[in-house]
């Protein structure tokens, strides 16, 4: 067995951590109690769960739920608070997906808010003059930035379904970057790690450096003049304040230093989508899941489905055989990915097959129970060195039986690493999400095709999942991750850790994960699996490699009797899971 890095330094930081729980979380202002967890076990409540990558977050979010407001108001809350406390994910300037389940109603809808190519983006942009597609171009440019969705995806989220204004969502959110928020060892050392990245441009060092120009050091108060003021137009203005007017200027200003693409045109005219979610079933339960733009949802189905007829349970939580047929099973989801997956609103995307329980059944057909099967040929590029774990996921529960999944993203930590100068807000490198050419792998190792090729206007394929799988028609398990490619297999875990193995939502989100995307063709694990069922798994034939943690499961699982349970991924260390 490969391994590649060392144990996460999340998990070193742990006790750290779980003062800073104790800290943040004892008491709320009402004097209520709030419940938290330190990660070994998940945290119980009755009326309402917030968890998120981000403790602060976290908090604002359980005193909107607290004050009666419902879950999609948390998580706008929590989306915005996020934008400031945890810029290298949390965002303005990038998008995202939102899943809402209403229990009274019985609807589960999905609210796209994924960035879309501008209009003058071209099929060929990526290509440098040898014909090749250059990732500096793709990632780290100007041009490298969709036009971002989250404001116009917040704004509609609450304007359909939630009970507070768009001023009152960001009200914790002007406040936390106005009078600033403590700087913990993660924040800090993430910025020191990506200096090459942000310190390109002026408006970088401005936004993450102290005006001596010394690091943020754990203790130090962070302070966003900028971002509060371009937060406080959104709350006087709605979503014009951010697409009209003086931060769109702004945007297009910042375009025009690097040939950027994004015109007042494109701001003006973006627009985020109600969705029908991909749904499916598996051993009981009905899973509904993100469907195009993203191919996750429509992934974890397949996957699903395939797996559904062995017995899981029983052949043991990450045994080499369930390890086996899981990494299989992925094999045959990315292979497809890679051809069928794009924008359904300018591809045909057979969702339909995909998820059929038929389709699944051939291809269970073509798995060898015994034997590692062999990836296509295809020669796959180094992804290794641009790998982050940036996006962020959270999940909400509210008493009156809605939950809300949110993943959103910049796509790389700190995006493209470029800040709009004056507006204080990092632009998405999502462009890269799309495949700059056939057969040349994206920021993850993902190959796509014609399907995902560029096309003004279009939205990039995205592998994020905000899953909510229901049982008797009732809010069972609302999870998604973070982790480019690795954030399907990733929430595929997790839902059947709790399902096929019975672990509660913290040992569901705490477990050794493995991950396989067809190419490279690799068998990817986390430090955890065992040394001889590694060796099992070598010995069907499987190239084994350990390497960092991945993912980020922030996820909450719902009793028949409504009693919430969070789990808080261990391997963020500001993550946290609160109730009430
Ligand atoms: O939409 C996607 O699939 C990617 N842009 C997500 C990126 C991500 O998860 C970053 N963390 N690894």
């Amino acid at each position: 067995m490969k391994k590649t890095v060392s144990q996460p330094s999340c998990f070193k930081s742990k006790t750290l951590f779980v003062l800073l729980i104790i800290l943040f979380s004892a008491v709320s202002a009402q004097g209520q109690a709030i419940l938290s967890g330190d990660r070994s076990v998940p945290v119980e409540a009755k009326n309402g769960m917030v968890v998120t990558s981000h403790t602060l977050a976290t908090e604002v979010a359980l005193e909107v739920l607290k004050k009666g407001g419902n879950a999609i108001d948390a998580a706008v809350t929590a989306g915005f608070a996020l934008a400031v406390t945890q810029p290298r994910s949390g965002n303005i300037g990038g998008g995202g997906f939102m899943l809402i389940s209403s229990q009274e109603k019985k609807d589960v809808t999905a609210i796209d808010y994924r960035e879309k190519a501008p209009a003058g983006a071209t099929k060929d942009m990526f290509l440098g003059a040898d014909g090749n597609a250059d990732p500096t171009l793709s990632r780290f440019s100007h041009i490298s930035s969709g036009v971002p969705g989250t404001v116009a995806g917040f704004a509609l989220a609450l304007e359909k379904y939630g009970t507070i204004s768009l001023a009152e969502s960001l009200a914790p959110a002007i406040e936390l970057a106005e009078k600033g928020f403590v700087v913990t060892p993660r924040f800090s050392k993430g910025v020191k790690s990506k200096q090459k990245r942000l310190f390109k441009f002026e408006a970088g060092k401005k936004k993450f450096l102290k005006p001596d120009g010394k690091f943020y050091e754990p203790g130090d108060i962070y302070i966003q003049a900028d971002l509060a003021e371009t937060l406080k137009r959104i709350a006087q203005n709605g979503t014009k304040g951010f697409y009209e007017g003086k931060t769109a200027e702004m945007i297009v200003a910042e375009m025009k230093k690097g040939s950027g693409l994004i015109t007042l045109d494109d701001l003006k005219a973006y627009q985020p989508k109600i969705r029908k979610p991909v749904q499916g079933t598996y051993r009981g339960h009905d899973i509904y899941s993100m469907s195009t733009p993203s191919s996750g949802g429509a992934h974890i189905i397949q996957i699903l489905n395939i797996l559904e007829k062995y017995p899981i349970g029983n052949l043991g939580h990450n045994s080499a055989k369930t390890i086996h047929l899981t990494a299989e099973a992925m094999k045959h989801a990315f292979a497809d990915r890679s051809k069928y997956l794009g924008d359904s609103d300018f591809v045909k995307v057979p969702l339909k097959g995909i998820t059929s329980k038929k389709y699944a059944a051939s291809q269970r057909a073509e798995i060898d129970p015994d034997f590692a099967s062999i990836s296509r040929n295809i020669l796959p590029g180094d992804p290794v060195s641009f790998e982050s774990n940036e996006t962020t996921h959270f999940s909400i529960v509210d008493k009156f039986g809605n939950a809300v999944a949110n993943t959103y993203t910049i796509n790389f930590s700190y995006g493209s690493g470029i800040v709009v100068e004056g507006a204080g807000f990092l632009l998405n490198n999502e462009m890269d999400d799309f495949s700059a050419k056939p057969g040349t792998p994206n920021g993850y190792g993902l190959i796509g095709g014609e399907a995902n090729k560029i096309e003004p206007h279009k939205r990039m394929l995205s592998s994020m999942s905000p899953t909510i799988v229901m049982k008797g028609g009732k809010n069972f398990l609302v999870a998604g991750s973070p982790g480019g490619s690795r954030i399907i297999t990733t929430t595929l875990q997790v839902i059947m850790n709790v399902i096929d193995h019975n672990l509660n939502v913290q040992a569901a989100v705490n477990a050794p994960r493995i991950h396989h995307q067809w190419l490279p063709d690799e068998l990817r694990i986390e430090e955890g699996i065992s040394l001889d069922t590694v060796r099992l798994l070598e010995g069907m034939g499987h190239t084994v490699t350990e390497k960092s943690s991945m993912g980020a499961i922030q996820s909450i699982m719902v009793t028949a009797d409504g009693t919430m349970f969070g789990g808080a991924d261990p391997r963020r260390s500001t993550s946290a899971a609160m109730g009430f």
